[in-house]
C-alpha cells in the first residue's frame, strides 16, 4: 500500500511527506517533485521520484511505472501551488494584471492539479484509495473575499475548488470510499508566504510541521459523504 505527495520539495510538501510517514508507518510514502533528490527525503519506506513537470506525459509515465509494481494507492496529497516567482507578484489592482500571470497561476494552481487527478485515475483504486487532497487557500473563497487584490491567485484557487468539486461528483459514482478535498493549510512559514509574513501576527504564522499535522488530522476526519468539500485546517468547512 502506498501514498503519494505531489510538490514534495516545497515547504508544506516536504513536511506532509514526513508527517505521512510518521502517521502511516505501514504505507510506502512516495514523494513526487520536479526537483532533484536532496538526500533528505529518501530513506527506507520513503521513495523519492523526480517528475519532469506535472504535465500529462510526465505524470502518465510515473503512473505506468506504479501500475507495474502491482501496488495499491491509499491516498494522495498535492501541495502544488504558486503565488509568486521571479516574474510574478500578487496584483494589488486591475492595472497590475497581465495575461501571462493569470495564465501561469491558473496553470499551476488549477489545471495541473486536475491533470494530476486525470493521470492518476487508473491507480485511484475503487476501494483502497481513501483520499485525494489538494492544498487550496482561503483567499480562493469567493464568498469570503472582502479585501480584493491577488486576482490571479484568488481566482485560480476558486477555479481549483470548482474543478475538485466537479471531479468529486463524478468519482462518487464509482469510488464509494474516496474523499476529494481542498484544504486551506493556514499561513505557513514557507517560501510561498515569505514575502507577506511581515503583516502576519507571529502566533498566526505556523511551521510547516504544525500545518502538516493539522492537514493530516483533517484528512483522517473526512468521510466519503463529505467528498468535494473545501476545508479550513481546523476541520471546519469553508464557503466556496
Ligand atoms: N504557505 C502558506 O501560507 C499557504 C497558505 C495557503 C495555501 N497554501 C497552499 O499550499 C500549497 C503548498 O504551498 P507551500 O507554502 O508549501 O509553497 P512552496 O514551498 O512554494 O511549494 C509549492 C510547490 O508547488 C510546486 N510548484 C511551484 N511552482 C510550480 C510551477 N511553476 N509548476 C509546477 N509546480 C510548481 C513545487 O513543487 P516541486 O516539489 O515539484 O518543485 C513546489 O514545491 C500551495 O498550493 C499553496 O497555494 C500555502
Amino acid at each position: 500500500m502506498a501514498m503519494v505527495v505531489l510538490g514534495a520539495s516545497g515547504g508544506l510538501g516536504r513536511a506532509l511527506t514526513l508527517e505521512l510517514r510518521r502517521q502511516f508507518p505501514d504505507e510506502r510514502i512516495i514523494a513526487l517533485s520536479r526537483q532533484p533528490e536532496t538526500g533528505q527525503s529518501s530513506s527506507g519506506d520513503m521513495i523519492y521520484y523526480q517528475v519532469k513537470d506535472y504535465d500529462e506525459d510526465s505524470l502518465r509515465a510515473w503512473v505506468n511505472e506504479f501500475q507495474g509494481s502491482g501496488e495499491k494507492l491509499t491516498g494522495v496529497v498535492s501541495a502544488i501551488g504558486i503565488l509568486h516567482d521571479e516574474q510574478t507578484f500578487p496584483e494589488k489592482k486591475l492595472a497590475d494584471i497581465t495575461a501571462e500571470n493569470l495564465t501561469k497561476l491558473f496553470s499551476v494552481n488549477a489545471i495541473k492539479p486536475l491533470l494530476a487527478l486525470k493521470a492518476f485515475r487508473p491507480i485511484i483504486d475503487k476501494k483502497a484509495t481513501k483520499f485525494w487532497v489538494q492544498l487550496s487557500a482561503k483567499v480562493g473563497s469567493i464568498e469570503e473575499n472582502y479585501l480584493g487584490g491577488w486576482y490571479a491567485y484568488r481566482s485560480s484557487k476558486a477555479a481549483l475548488n470548482m474543478l475538485l468539486k466537479t471531479a468529486s461528483i463524478e468519482l462518487r459514482r464509482t469510488h464509494k470510499n474516496l474523499v476529494v478535498a481542498a484544504i486551506h493549510p493556514g499561513t505557513t512559514d514557507t517560501a510561498l508566504s515569505e514575502p507577506f509574513q511581515g503583516r502576519i501576527a507571529a502566533n498566526k504564522l505556523y511551521s510547516p510541521e504544525q500545518s502538516a499535522e493539522r492537514i493530516i488530522a483533517v484528512i483522517k476526519s473526512l468521510k466519503p459523504e463529505q467528498s468535494g468539500g473545501f476545508w479550513h485546517w481546523d476541520g471546519t468547512p469553508l464557503p466556496y
